[in-house]
């Protein structure tokens, strides 16, 4: 168990089984996207770690560029997206994966989606480390699904509570 401010997390999913899923991905959209050099899109900050670990395991040409969204303050959706950078190059006849850390209401990808479909790719597709299907209010097609997982809050790999605990190597769950 550990602690973060006033919260107390359990061990959820491990180094390896991250490590090896993400692999499986990587294999996916290298067969997936063959002859092409997709654009993958971080979504900051909590894809810094998926998106690394992503990149290294695929091996056609990529490029990779980041945005930031934000619509969670602690551990609640606040139900807006805010736009904190923008997205800077140009995407016309390109493929673009957005990679995301988590997808839980659905609201900041949707607003992504259309962010990088007003630039005219090619192709477009998502691919998230995890996905709460229960926290679903926005449906969309996402391509790659790392996990399916509960309602319920996590840590570690890329993802924070308050700002901490992006850091852990191992995914973490609120207990
Ligand atoms: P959505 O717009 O509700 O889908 O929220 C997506 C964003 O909220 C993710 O990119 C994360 O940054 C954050 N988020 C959602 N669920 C969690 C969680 O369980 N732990 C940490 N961050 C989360
Ligand atoms: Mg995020």
């Amino acid at each position: 168990m550990i602690s973060i401010k006033d919260k107390v997390f359990v061990p959820y999913i491990t180094a390896n089984s991250l490590q090896q899923r993400v692999a499986e991905i990587g294999a996916e959209i290298s067969r997936d996207f063959k002859g092409d050099c997709p654009v993958l899109i971080g979504v900051l900050n909590g894809s810094f770690v998926f998106l690394s670990d992503l990149a290294k395991s695929i091996s056609i040409p990529i490029e990779v560029s980041f945005v930031k969204v934000s619509s969670y303050s602690g551990t609640n959706s606040t139900g807006e997206v805010k736009n904190l950078l923008g997205l800077d190059i140009e995407l016309n006849n390109r493929s673009v994966i957005i990679v995301e850390d988590i997808i839980d209401t659905g609201l900041s990808m949707k607003h992504l989606l259309e962010m990088v479909q007003r630039k005219n790719p090619k192709k477009l597709a998502v691919a998230t480390l995890l996905l709460k299907p229960e926290a679903l209010t926005h449906p969309l097609k996402v391509s790659y699904i790392g996990f399916e997982i509960p309602n319920k809050f996590v840590v570690g790999y890329g993802m924070d509570f308050d700002g901490l605990g992006r850091n852990l190597p191992e995914l973490y769950q609120l207990k």
